[in-house]
C-alpha cells in the first residue's frame, strides 16, 4: 500500500520505518531540509534504540523514501497520516496549527481519493473539526478523516511500533476502517495486536485517558512515596504488594523525580482544557500535576538537607533525559531539579548518556561532564535523577574516592542503597528510609 506521512518527529519516524517494514511504500514529508538531507544519509534527528538500521532498511529497500515536498506524500497514497506536533497554547490548550495546515496541504494537492489519518494527540472532536474544514476546501478527491492515535514509547518506539499492543482505529466510514485493517494487517491475528475500532471521538479521547491515567499511577506512587516517608514504610515493597494484584499492574509505580517529557505534562494539561470546555471540571488532573512538581521539590529539599548549605556546594547529576533511553530533555524533572539547584547557589554538573547537548539547549546555565568520572570529581553530592541502566553498576567505591563528600540522593531508586553504605556514603532514596554510611570497621 502506498502510505505518505506528514511531520518526522517522534511519532512519524517511526510509524514511516515500521510500515516501510511492513512492506508498505512510505514517503515521509518534514519541511525541515536539514533534517531530510540528513535522513537521506542514514543520520537520525534524535537518538531512538534500533531507528538507524530501520531506517537504513527502509531506505536500502526503496520502500522508505523523505522528501520536504508535500505533493510526493499526496501522489498516489491511499494513506496520509499527519504526524505534526500539538504543543501546548500558554492556556495549556493544544494548539493545532500545524495539524490544520498539514491537512489543507495534503487536501491541496491530493490526486485521488485518500485516508487522512490524525497520529498526532488532539482533544477529542479535533477530527470533527477537520470534516468541517475539509468541506471549505476545493476538494477534487475524497479525504475521510480517521483517528489512529500513537501509544508509542520513547527509547521503545521502534518496538512498540512493530508490537504494539492495540491498534486503535476510529472513524465513521467503513471504507476507511477497512483501508486501515488492511494497513495494519501484518501486525494483526494469533499473538498479534489488538484491534479497537471506534468512532473518531472516542479514539481521540481514549489516548488522552491513557496517558492521563500512566501519570495518575505515577503521581498516585510519588504521593505514597510521601506518606511512606513520613510513616517509616518503604514505597518500593508498598507498590510490589499493590502491582501483585493484576488488576491493579506493578508497572508506573515507580516513585522518584516524576515524569517528563513531551507528552505527559501537555497531555495533562490540554485534557484538563477539553474537559472544562466541554463542562466538566477534571480536577483530579490538575492534583496529578501538582503532585508530580512536588516530587521535584520532596527531592531538592532532600538535597538540600544532606549539603547543609547549597552555596559552594557542586552536585554531579546523573541523568538529564526525562527517562532512559531517549536523548529527549523536554521537560525533563532532571533539568527541572537542576535549576532549582543553581537558583539555590549550588554549582550543578551533569552528565547523560545521551542528552548532555539537548539538556545544554535547554538549561544554558548547566555545566555538564563529558563522563560520569568528570561530573563527580569533587562533587559533594551525587544525585541519581534519571534512571539509565548505566547508573546501575557504578563504581560505588571509586566515587568516594572522587568526591570530596560521601553523599548520595537517589532520586529514582535505582542504586543498592546498602552497597553504597558500605562505600562510605550516606544514602537518601524516594520513599523509603535513608542509610547511614558505614565507616570503618563497623
Ligand atoms: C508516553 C506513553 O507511555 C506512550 O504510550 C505514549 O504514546 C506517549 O507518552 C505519547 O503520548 O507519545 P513517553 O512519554 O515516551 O510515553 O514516556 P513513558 O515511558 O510513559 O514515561 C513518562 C514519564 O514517566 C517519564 O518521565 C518516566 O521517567 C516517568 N515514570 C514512568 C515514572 O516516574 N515512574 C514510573 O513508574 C513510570
Amino acid at each position: 500500500m502506498q502510505v505518505g506521512i506528514v511531520g518526522i518527529g517522534h511519532v512519524g519516524l517511526p510509524t514511516a520505518a515500521a510500515l516501510a517494514h511492513l512492506g508498505h511504500q512510505v514517503v515521509a514529508m518534514d519541511s525541515d531540509s536539514e533534517k531530510i538531507d540528513a535522513l537521506n544519509h542514514g543520520s537520525m534527528p534524535f537518538f531512538e534504540e534500533d531507528m538507524e538500521a530501520l531506517v537504513a532498511e527502509g531506505l536500502n529497500s526503496s520502500r522508505l523514501r523523505f522528501t520536504t515536498a508535500v505533493a510526493a506524500v499526496a501522489d498516489g497514497a491511499e494513506v496520509v497520516f499527519i504526524c505534526v506536533g500539538t504543543p501546548p497554547r500558554a492556556s495549556g490548550e493544544a494548539n493545532l496549527q500545524a495539524v490544520e495546515q498539514a491537512a489543507e496541504a495534503v487536501a491541496s494537492v491530493a490526486t485521488g481519493d485518500l485516508v487522512l489519518v490524525g497520529k498526532s494527540t488532539v482533544p477529542a472532536g479535533t477530527g470533527d473539526r477537520l470534516l468541517r474544514a475539509l468541506e471549505h476546501y476545493k476538494l477534487k478527491v475524497k479525504l475521510t478523516v480517521v483517528s489512529n492515535p500513537e501509544f508509542l514509547r520513547e527509547g521503545k518506539a521502534v518496538y512498540d511500533s512493530l508490537h504494539p499492543s492495540r491498534i486503535l482505529v476510529g472513524s465513521d466510514s467503513p471504507d476507511a476502517l477497512e483501508v486501515m485493517r488492511r494497513l495494519y494487517e501484518p501486525l494483526l491475528g494469533e499473538g498479534g495486536a489488538e484491534w479497537i475500532q471506534t468512532d473518531i471521538r472516542t479514539a481521540e479521547l481514549a489516548k488522552h485517558a491513557s496517558n492521563a491515567f500512566l501519570a495518575l499511577k505515577v503521581s498516585f506512587a510519588n504521593a505514597m512515596a510521601r506518606v511512606c516517608e513520613l510513616a517509616g514504610a518503604d514505597v518500593t515493597l508498598v507498590a510490589d504488594a499493590m502491582g501483585a494484584d493484576p488488576r491493579i499492574g506493578r508497572s508506573f509505580l515507580n516513585a522518584g523525580l516524576g515524569y517528563g517529557g513531551y507528552c505527559f505534562p501537555k497531555d495533562l494539561s490540554a485534557f484538563h482544557r477539553l474537559a472544562e470546555r466541554l463542562g466538566y471540571d477534571f480536577r483530579l488532573l490538575e492534583e496529578i500535576a501538582r503532585i508530580n512538581e512536588e516530587a521535584v521539590e520532596s527531592v531538592y529539599k532532600k538535597i538540600e538537607d544532606a549539603m547543609w548549605n547549597l552555596e559552594q556546594k557542586k552536585i554531579a547529576l546523573l541523568g538529564l533525559s526525562f527517562k532512559p533511553g531517549t536523548d529527549d530533555t523536554r521537560l525533563s524533572p532532571s533539568l527541572a531539579l537542576a535549576e532549582r539547584l543553581m537558583a539555590g547557589g549550588a554549582e550543578v554538573v551533569g552528565f547523560d548518556p545521551q542528552a548532555n547537548e539537548n539538556a545544554q539547549r535547554d538549561l544554558p546555565g548547566l555545566k555538564v561532564a563529558e563522563s560520569i568520572e568528570a561530573a563527580l570529581e569533587g562533587a559533594h553530592c551525587l544525585v541519581i535523577a534519571t534512571d539509565w541502566p548505566e547508573f546501575k553498576d557504578l563504581n560505588l567505591r571509586e566515587a568516594a574516592e572522587l568526591m570530596t563528600f560521601r553523599a548520595i540522593v537517589d532520586a529514582r531508586n535505582l542504586l543498592d542503597g546498602d552497597a553504597a553504605s558500605a562505600a562510605g556514603f550516606s544514602y537518601v532514596p524516594v520513599g523509603k528510609p535513608s542509610i547511614k554510611a558505614r565507616r570503618e570497621g563497623e
